[in-house]
């Protein structure tokens, strides 16, 4: 059947409200050691400060990522589903799923993203260059719950595609920045979404390696500071949300590797006592305290492993760069 309706179409399950942030934020500033969520990363100018970082030679994960898919996609097709859904998790610009289309032929297209304004510029132009590829974006916070929801699911059924197997495709090691119980809950729910589909289906996800510290620690604290810039313009987005007097000059990227716990942290640390203000509040910081940014997990493939078992997926296999820096593994539900 030849798909028609040339315009994609979008379902919006997330609607911030102005100052919703706000308690979340506070709350983590008055925390010990105080900390703010790493999607406060991204805002217009984070999400290309990212995409800059993704550009620098000790940044390993994005190229080494591309390459495995450019070297493997084929072999990884061929395990995978023809004909399925493809679900795109933090789709972004769609550019790795797009890549993918040739090798894995989906009958349809789903993009998440919470960002769905620059997923509908995006959308819009992939839709031109794969016209007959039915596509839905979906507006959607999957951090905190990921679900298809009703909307979408009468979208696939209205076009058909109830039954056709799904393939959740969440690249980019981010999962890395969720505690291992948090993962664990996000990958039950993407076993939950395959599982509702047509029998096949499963998970195509990248994970970024344990690896030596001498490896880890300059690609979250690079030459040319791209990655400071990149956490200290969090201070720059929270003084926007909050109302606050961060000034960003003040805090010293942190990036270190914390070998027991298997993750890279970020931490934003004051130079010289800084009292921060923000409507309604306020609190000091003493010379050299840190506030928390974000935590990158590095997972052995044998864990990963586990945790997707643990999630209900059956036997996942992988695939990995000569270095033995990335994986990505596909885990049938
Ligand atoms: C987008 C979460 C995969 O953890 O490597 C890059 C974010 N932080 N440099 C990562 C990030 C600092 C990135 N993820």
């Amino acid at each position: 059947m030849r798909y028609t309706d040339q315009a994609p179409q979008f379902v919006q399950l997330h609607h911030p409200v102005p100052g919703a942030v706000r308690p979340e934020l506070i709350a983590g500033l008055q925390e010990t050691p105080a900390r703010i969520a790493p999607k406060f990363l991204y805002d217009a100018l984070g999400s290309r400060l990212f995409d800059a970082i993704t550009e620098l030679p000790e940044y390993y994960p994005t190229r080494t990522e591309a390459a495995l898919f450019t070297q493997h996609g084929a072999d990884m097709a061929r395990h995978m589903p023809a004909g399925a859904v493809l679900i795109d998790l933090g789709a972004g610009s769609c550019a790795k799923a797009a890549r993918l289309f040739p090798v894995l032929q989906p009958a349809a297209y789903v993009p998440v993203d919470i960002s769905v304004d620059y997923l509908r510029d995006t959308l819009r132009e992939l839709q031109q260059r794969h016209s007959e590829l039915p596509m839905l974006g979906l507006g959607m916070d999957f951090s905190t719950r990921f679900t298809l929801g009703a909307a979408a699911t009468e979208w696939l059924a209205d076009r058909g595609l109830a039954e056709q197997p799904r393939v959740v495709f969440y690249p980019g090691s981010s999962i890395g920045n969720f505690l291992p119980d948090e993962a664990l809950a996000l990958l039950c729910q993407a076993h939950a979404v395959c599982e509702a589909g047509g029998s096949g289906g499963g998970l195509l996800i990248g994970v970024d390696r344990v690896k030596p510290r001498t490896v880890l620690e300059p690609a979250y604290d690079d030459a040319l500071g791209v990655t400071a810039a990149f956490n200290r313009n969090l201070l720059r987005h929270v003084n926007r949300l909050l109302g606050a007097d961060f000034a960003p000059a003040a805090w010293q990227h942190v990036g270190l590797y914390n070998a027991e716990a298997s993750r890279i942290e970020m931490h934003l640390q004051a130079s010289g006592t800084q009292t921060v203000r923000w409507d309604g509040g306020e609190r000091t910081f003493a010379d050299g305290e840190r506030l928390h940014t974000e935590n990158s997990y590095k997972w052995d493939p044998e864990d990963f492993e586990a945790l997707l078992r643990e999630a209900g997926f059956g036997a996942p296999r992988h695939w990995t760069d000569a270095n033995n820096w990335f994986s990505v593994f596909w885990a049938p539900a």
